[in-house]
Parts: C-alpha cells; sequence; structure tokens
C-alpha cells in the first residue's frame, strides 16, 4: 500500500477486504473517543509492551504452530505492532471498542524502543520529546497535541524518525470493533494467549455485573495463558473528567495445560493465577533457551 493513502482510507482498504468487521462500541461512547488514536496518539492508547511480556511471548511461541494472539483493546496498535515484530508468523486478532487500526501501518521497530525510557511507556511521549528538541512547533499543518497518524508521518522527516513502517502484508489479522462482551463474535476457545492492558476488563470489569472476565477466558485455547494488566495512570470518569492514580495490577490467568503455568508449579486444575514470582522470568528463560538448544 502506499503511503499516498491516508491512515483511514487504510482501515477502509481493509475493511472492504474483510480484515475488518463490526462498529466502535457505545457502552461508553465519550470514554471511547478520548481513547481514540483517530483523535490523536496519547498516553492511553500508545503503550508499549513490558519487556517481561516480550519475553513471555518469545517463550510462549517456542510451540511449533502459529500462536494464536488476541489483544483486546489495541489502542493505536503499539503492543499488536510490537509482538508482530517479535514473532512474525503469529496469528494476531483485536477487539476494539473505538477505532480501528490500518494494519498497513506498522509501528516501527525503532520508535518502539525509543519508548523504554520514557516514563509511562507510551510512543506518545517519545513523539512529544523528540518535538520539542527538534524545537517543531504546532503550525498550519498540525497540531502538536493531536499527533494523528497522517500528521506523524507527514512529520517523519523532519523527526528523523521513523514513525510507521509502510507493509505489504497486513501486520493484524483480523479485526473486531464493538462493546465487549455483548456483541462478541470471536469463537471460543481459540486464543493461545490473550493480552489486554486497560481494555474491557479493565473499563466493565467491576463496574457492571457482567462477568468480563470468564467471557475473555471463554476465548482461551487449550493450553493458553493470558494477561490483563492495567497500569492506569489516570482514571477517567464518566464525565471525561478524571483522577490521577497509578497502581500497577498483572493478572496472569493460565488453562491448565498452558507450559508456563505448569512450570510454575500451581494448582492443576481450573485457571491458574500468578503473578511475577521470583522464579517466572527463569522459567521463561529455560524455555527460549531449550528451544535455541
Ligand atoms: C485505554 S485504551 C488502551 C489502549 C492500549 N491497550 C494501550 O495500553 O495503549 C482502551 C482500549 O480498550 C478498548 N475497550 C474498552 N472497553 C471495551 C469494550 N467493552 N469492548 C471492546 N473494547 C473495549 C478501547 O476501544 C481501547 O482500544
Amino acid at each position: 500500500m502506499s503511503s499516498e493513502m491516508s491512515y483511514w482510507e487504510g482501515v477502509e482498504k481493509a475493511r472492504a477486504q474483510g480484515l475488518i468487521e463490526g462498529e466502535p462500541g457505545k457502552r461508553f461512547k465519550r470514554l471511547y473517543e478520548l481513547y481514540s488514536h483517530k483523535s490523536g496518539l496519547n498516553d492511553c492508547n500508545s503503550r508499549v509492551l513490558n519487556p517481561i511480556i516480550s519475553k513471555l511471548l518469545r517463550a510462549l511461541s517456542v510451540k511449533n504452530d502459529a500462536l494464536r494472539i488476541l489483544e483486546m483493546g489495541p489502542g493505536a496498535g503499539v503492543a499488536v505492532s510490537q509482538m508482530r515484530h517479535i514473532i512474525n508468523d503469529a496469528v494476531i486478532h483485536t477487539m476494539a471498542g473505538a477505532t480501528p487500526i490500518n494494519p498497513y501501518w506498522q509501528f516501527a521497530e525503532g520508535i518502539l524502543d525509543d519508548v523504554t525510557d520514557s516514563y509511562f511507556g507510551d510512543v506518545a511521549a517519545a513523539l512529544y520529546r523528540y518535538l520539542s528538541r527538534k524545537k517543531i512547533e504546532s503550525s498550519g499543518s498540525f497540531d502538536m497535541s493531536k499527533l494523528t497518524p497522517d500528521n506523524i508521518m507527514f512529520l517523519q522527516t523532519q523527526l528523523e524518525r521513523r514513525v510507521f513502517d509502510v507493509v505489504e502484508l497486513p501486520y493484524v489479522d483480523y479485526q473486531w470493533c464493538g462493546d465487549f462482551p455483548d456483541e462478541n463474535p470471536l469463537k471460543k476457545k481459540s486464543y493461545d494467549f490473550i493480552y489486554e492492558n486497560c481494555g474491557p476488563n479493565y473499563h466493565i470489569g467491576g463496574k457492571t455485573n457482567i462477568d468480563v472476565r470468564g467471557r475473555t477466558m471463554e476465548l482461551l485455547a487449550e493450553g493458553g495463558m493470558a494477561v490483563l494488566l492495567d497500569v492506569p495512570m489516570k482514571e477517567y470518569n464518566l464525565d471525561g473528567s478524571y483522577v490521577h492514580f497509578s497502581t500497577l495490577n498483572v493478572d496472569f490467568l493460565a488453562h491448565p495445560d498452558n507450559e508456563i503455568a505448569k512450570r510454575m508449579a500451581k494448582l492443576p486444575y481450573g485457571v491458574t493465577r500468578f503473578g511475577i514470582e521470583n522464579n517466572f522470568q527463569n522459567v521463561l528463560d529455560d524455555m527460549i533457551a531449550e528451544k535455541a538448544a
């Protein structure tokens, strides 16, 4: 696809190809608008993967078949871009309540690496930093507070940074848009790895009487695992105002046949829950080393 095509024309092209289905959800319409990268990248829609999660993906991809991944609430597609860089042959699906992603504009590896030193761990912060270092100011051509994919593409030369790579093959294989779990058409028991960072489980879980976590687990394949993260630096109220707080909650939920869970020696039945314990990284390192041997 030519970069002449705008971000949103690329989204329409993918929709016409059947790679995107459904319409942005209505449940928290105002919140979805705030999070949508349509109005710009920000610290809530452009977070990178934590290095431990990247390592976890490498360990999971040790199995021979292509890993089937679902990201719930992908924002602008930063984490899925990274996942595709890590495991090229994975099958990657997303479920979004807000706007779909252009699967032909993948976040470039360089810009993702540059995020590691940013406090919030998001691409938007890294971009703002470059812009201010280069003293690029808002002008008629773009608004610094609204770094939309289209104007970022335009800015790339001035930034001297590749932010997006225009790719021939879609880096996200399928996207469904809508309110999870109300309209969810995704197949049960079909994903080896489910990832969420402040997505539906965070937004709906506990705030309604819907068993969002249970509905998420139904999507997990035998031997699969889910990582549900919420690292809200800001929590939005329904009227759009927000209060600051910082927590880090990580839920690892694994099918009992999941290799990592088995090695973590947890209960051999039902869903296994564990945290980042001392031996967690060792288990991952072992699995990666065994594959390389
Ligand atoms: C705060 S953003 C997080 C984006 C990204 N994971 C990140 O960390 O930068 C929330 C994401 O979850 C999605 N989301 C929230 N509630 C949802 C629901 N009930 N059904 C589907 N998607 C939902 C939003 O559309 C958005 O993609």
